[in-house]
């Protein structure tokens, strides 16, 4: 039997064909069509003014910090439960990440912990579209004006996901993308930075070509700077996504509904929520056990690997990671977070791959079920999950 693969794309003859005109064509004076052709349409498709497409999400997050000046005295708060990807580059510039707790609904950034990571020292805030799911950008955006920080809305896992009828990644004054091969929208590697400000606009431009201005042909460097670009290639290939997405976004919410079927009425078993001003992208389907099975996530991604299953663990809280861990601020985290802590120990994503068929999620869930049969304890319900995680 083929192993079921836990994430991957989607590639049809359209994406084939726009990656073969580019690499015929796109050369000489068509060197940049895809790229405007993409960044367009993606401006479109978001109804934000400007988009930079990039090599990776990663250094999206990098030049917006250096774009809004973060360095070293400055904090950003970022959720504790995120790749790494989200923080890293606040190291890069020398900043401080402040770790922040989650909802346990929705299992993004926590408002109240945001609020209470505030320092005078706080530049800016990352909050991480998880799995798919978009926080109250609301509130977190309201707060952050209120004490004159900037938002740095990071959908690197949402693209094609809403809330209050906007698109993710429009919700904060900067958005980042990634189009990883994992992701839902892919490029195989690559990344977009969105926004509404120009000025922060004009700033990444120059800072993402070795600080040469748009349009410069004496090779007259104005300082010393990074070399972030896609190439046309990975350009063609996302405009080809993009025109896909809602089809893309439908298969997601599909393979969703046949894991919420399948699973529906295992007791002590959430799935990923979906409040009701939201459209989740469903990235990643993500269960979280509850206290009356006595197993880790370790254990589960081992069981469930001898079955042919590949599966991922719930992302280790920042504050956990041998990375991070030795600094006072992951100290500070690992008291403050135990939501983060409580949900992430037990929690798995299931194979969310956008070629699964309904007979493989099928199989997943059977097998599911049957570890949690052999390892559930009889233990008062009460407290249901450690994060008191409502079922979905
Ligand atoms: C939440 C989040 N932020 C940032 C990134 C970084 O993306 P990239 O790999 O494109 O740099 C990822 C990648 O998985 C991510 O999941």
């Amino acid at each position: 039997m083929e192993r079921i693969p836990v994430a991957g794309p989607s590639i049809t003859q359209k994406e084939i064909d726009y990656v073969t005109d580019a690499v015929t064509n796109a050369w000489y004076a068509n060197a940049n069509l895809y790229h405007q052709r993409f960044e367009k349409a993606f401006s479109e498709y978001l109804g934000v003014r400007y988009t930079i497409a990039l090599p990776s999400c990663t250094s999206a997050i990098h030049l917006a910090l250096l774009a809004l000046g973060v360095g070293p005295g400055d904090e950003v708060v970022v959720p504790e439960i995120t790749w790494i990807a989200s923080a890293a580059p606040i190291s890069y510039v020398g900043a401080t990440p402040v770790f922040a707790d989650i909802d346990a609904r929705t299992w993004c950034l926590s408002r109240e912990s945001f609020e209470r990571c505030i320092s005078p020292r706080t530049r800016a805030v990352i909050p991480v579209d998880l799995y798919g799911n978009v926080a109250d950008m609301t509130d977190i955006a309201r707060v952050a004006h209120q004490a004159g920080i900037t938002v740095i809305e990071d959908a690197a896992q949402a693209a094609g996901a809403e809330f209050r009828g906007r698109k993710a990644g429009s919700l904060g004054d900067v958005g980042v993308f990634s189009f990883h091969g994992s992701k839902t929208l892919t490029t195989g590697e690559g990344g977009m930075l969105v926004t509404n400000d120009q000025a922060l606009f004009d700033r990444v431009l120059v800072l993402r070509d070795h600080g040469r201005r748009p349009g410069d042909r004496l090779f007259f460097n104005s300082e010393v700077a990074y070399k972030y670009k896609m190439s046309s290639l990975q350009a063609a290939l996302g405009l080809a996504q993009l025109e896909r997405l809602e089809e893309l976004i439908g298969r997601k919410r599909e393979i969703f509904s046949w894991y919420r079927a399948c699973l529906a009425g295992v007791e002590g078993v959430t799935l990923n929520c979906e409040a009701p001003d939201t459209k989740s992208a469903f990235w990643m389907v993500t269960m979280v056990l509850g206290a009356r099975y006595a197993i880790e996530k370790d254990r589960l991604m081992v069981l469930l690997e001898q079955r042919g299953i590949d599966s991922r663990p719930f992302f280790h809280p920042l504050s956990s990671l041998p990375a991070y861990a030795h600094t006072p601020q992951a100290e500070a985290g690992r008291r403050r977070n135990p939501v983060a802590y409580g949900v992430s120990r037990c929690a798995i994503n299931l194979p969310s791959a956008l070629n699964l068929t309904r007979q493989q999620v099928g199989y997943v869930c059977d097998v599911v079920k049957e570890i949690l049969r052999e390892t559930r304890i009889e233990r008062a319900t009460e407290s249901e999950s450690p994060a008191n995680v409502a079922t979905s």
